[in-house]
């Protein structure tokens, strides 16, 4: 692991006061070492015991875990439930009018939905779905801007036993119809438009793009919810509905349908190694039950907290903490429909101080585009509020912990970072806020229960500062079940040959310090982590190479300030190396051509043209020399089997 010498040591540590410690769900770190012995010793009954006490069972479960088809493991599998009963009518003779909902839209209009009403209307929206003859085990895309209507609509899937899809409304029409044939999808969910930095997002008119590439005759109902007044360029009557319409006399009752512990909850895609997005598959009851101990213990949520998590619902994060967490738990949550900084940057401390947020979880990504303009926009709000931070998505740098502990905590607040990913369903690796000591740039210890555990090539732990593999070396119940339609994938990139198919390989590299802290290093794969979001390289080179000037294309990763990594491009044309204003021309169109297939989020910052790409005697593209070129690095690899030399030098100039 080469990168293990370069990581910086940070010696900085903060406990939790005193006052925090006392009052938190999980206090003190001998709670803590109580809980991770019992899950030690007694694994099943560990597990069993958080599922019998934080779900409501239709019919219990008798057994924990069948591990006889490893690793398609079955937690809780006789076991009946429903997610959406979990997260909306056991709370209603309790909490009926308890405020389940903040919503603030892109214009700052605030809506708010009470339990009792949120329960009504997924009831209305789910006989709607219902009488469309959508059924159990469907397929369900949603294509929605961050909206009461899009927990709405996941909940109303839930409920109806239909496995939704949640697509990013970032994501391009390409991507949407991929996901529609992939899944198989019945339906597509969304809105004539969102609303985003006062600019109209036309989210019905990318649909109907992805139904115009073809191969989506699966789809037999689209249904709209109308954000805006504006009306959609093209109506199908025999296929597309308002969501108005649907609820229309909808009676606000509706029996959920009773599902089998195991029956899948939802796919959500996301990137690998290779072109094609993995469809990762949830559980039901599994998921449940990590999404809500995890949001319980790591946010230390309280009956009066306001929670915000500023992740949108097209991501893991808004599904574990937007949708399903914080419903499940009765908490009360803020939900934003814009960007940090519309109408200008005093957005988010506004929001904190306007809706008094007591727990707010955002991305270190978002904290530095926050930092870099300016500590007075935080400084001029009333943020004593706030309890507790959070962040997610890729390792923060020690700055911006120090900024965000410092600037928007008044110190007083302890910061979770929480590592885990789409494929873990729940915050694996964090610090308890009323446990741990925290260190800046680390997710410190494992959840009580998650045997994660860094290790080399033969499955050997390594010793501490030493960087390895990061794997979990027990299944666990909110863990990915397969890779929708592609068990061989799943078994293949998660449960490699390697471990003799026993650890979950993560793909993270990472190592422990002397204290026994997780340190997230980065990917071991060809994925990208840009601004929190997976992207794999291979992904935006078959995008690339899918367009016609294009002959081949290497993408590689470069350190950017705000976001992360940025995405370089190097592009080999069909014809002749552009130079000058032809190349700026070819760059931009390269750009929106990217936009076009996968996204806006999977742009090149930076593409250069080259006669060739470097390559090994054995054809192989030189990635490491491309990420030294990439970095403005001196190359030090070996060069001595170019082809062509002069291709390094041509490659080391940006196009335009
Ligand atoms: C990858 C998962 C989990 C929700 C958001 C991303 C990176 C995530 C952290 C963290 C360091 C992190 C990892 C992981 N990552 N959280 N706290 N510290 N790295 O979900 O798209 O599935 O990506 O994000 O590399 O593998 P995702």
């Amino acid at each position: 692991m080469p990168t293990i010498d370069s990581i910086l040591k940070e010696t900085r540590q903060f406990p939790p006061s005193e006052d925090f410690r006392q009052h938190a769900t999980i206090s003190g770190m001998n709670s803590y070492k109580g809980l991770c012995e019992q899950a030690d010793n007694q694994y099943l009954p560990y597990w069993e015991g958080l599922a019998r006490e934080l779900i409501t069972w239709k019919k219990p479960f008798t057994r924990v875990l069948d591990d006889s088809n490893a690793p398609f493991f079955k937690w809780f599998d006789d076991g009946v439930l429903n997610v959406s009963y979990n997260c909306l009518d056991r709370h209603l003779a309790k909490h009926a009018d308890k405020t389940a909902i903040i919503f603030e839209a892109d214009d700052g209009t605030v809506t708010r939905a009470s339990y009792a009403e949120l329960h009504r209307r997924v009831c209305q929206f789910a006989n709607g779905l219902r009488s469309l003859g959508i059924a159990k085990g469907q397929r369900v895309i949603i294509y929605m801007p961050m909206s009461i209507e899009a927990v709405i609509a996941m909940q109303a899937c839930a409920r109806i036993g239909a496995i939704h899809s949640v697509v990013f409304g970032g994501f391009s029409a390409k991507s949407v119809q991929e996901r529609i044939v992939d899944a198989g999808a019945v339906a597509v969910i969304t809105a004539n438009e969102g609303m985003r930095g006062g600019k109209a997002v036309p989210l019905k008119a990318v649909v109907d793009d992805a139904y115009g590439l073809g191969n989506c005759s699966s789809v037999k109902h689209t249904i709209v919810y109308q954000r805006t007044p504006s009306t959609p360029n093209q109506w199908q009557e025999d296929r597309d509905i308002w969501w108005h319409k649907l609820v229309e006399g909808q009676a606000d009752s509706c029996e959920p349908e009773w599902m089998g512990a195991e029956d899948p909850l939802f796919i959500l895609y996301t990137s690998g190694s290779t072109g094609k997005p993995k469809g990762i598959q949830h559980s039901s009851a599994g998921y449940l039950l990590g999404a809500m101990n995890s949001f319980r213990w790591v946010f230390d949520i309280k009956p009066n907290d306001v929670f915000w998590c500023t992740a949108d619902v097209g991501w893991i994060t808004g599904h574990s903490y937007v949708c399903y967490g914080p419903l499940s738990m009765a908490a009360t949550q803020v939900i934003f429909e814009g960007v940090p900084t519309y109408p200008d940057a005093h957005r988010f401390w506004q929001m904190i101080e306007r809706h008094k947020v007591s727990i707010f979880y955002t991305a270190p990504t978002a904290i530095r585009s926050l930092i870099k303009l300016g500590s007075d926009f935080p400084r001029q709000h009333d943020l004593s509020s706030l309890r507790l931070l959070g962040t997610v998505g890729e390792p923060i740098n020690p700055e911006a912990w120090i900024w965000y502990h410092e600037v928007v905590g008044k110190g007083r607040c302890p910061i979770v970072d929480t590592w885990w990913q789409t494929e873990t369903g729940s915050i694996m690796i964090a610090p308890l806020p009323g446990v741990v000591a925290t260190k800046p740039g680390s997710c410190t210890l494992p959840l009580p229960g998650v045997m994660a555990d860094i290790v080399d090539e033969s499955g050997e732990t390594v010793e501490p500062g030493k960087g390895g593999m990061l794997v979990i070396k027990k299944p666990f119940p909110s863990l990915v079940r397969t890779i929708w339609g592609d068990p061989e994938r799943f078994k293949k990139t998660y449960f490699p040959e390697e471990f003799k198919g026993q650890y979950y390989l993560a793909g993270d590299s990472a190592h422990r310090d002397e204290h026994g802290y997780f340190w997230i290093m980065g990917r071991i794969d060809d994925v990208l982590n840009v601004s929190g979001h997976r992207l794999g390289t291979m992904e935006i080179e078959s995008a690339l190479v899918a367009n016609s000037m294009v002959a081949e294309a290497a993408v590689v990763g470069r350190p950017h300030e705000i976001k992360g990594e940025a995405v370089v491009a190097f592009v080999v044309l069909k014809g002749p190396r552009p130079d000058g204003e032809e190349a700026r021309k070819t760059v931009e169109q390269l750009k929106s051509w990217v936009a076009q297939e996968i996204g806006k989020i999977a742009q090149p910052d930076d593409i250069r043209f080259g006669d060739n790409l470097p390559k090994t005697r054995s054809g192989k593209i030189m990635r490491r020399l491309l990420r030294a070129i990439a970095r403005g690095e001196e190359i030090t690899q070996d060069t001595s089997t170019l082809e062509n030399p002069a291709i390094l030098q041509q490659l080391q100039e940006p196009a335009a």
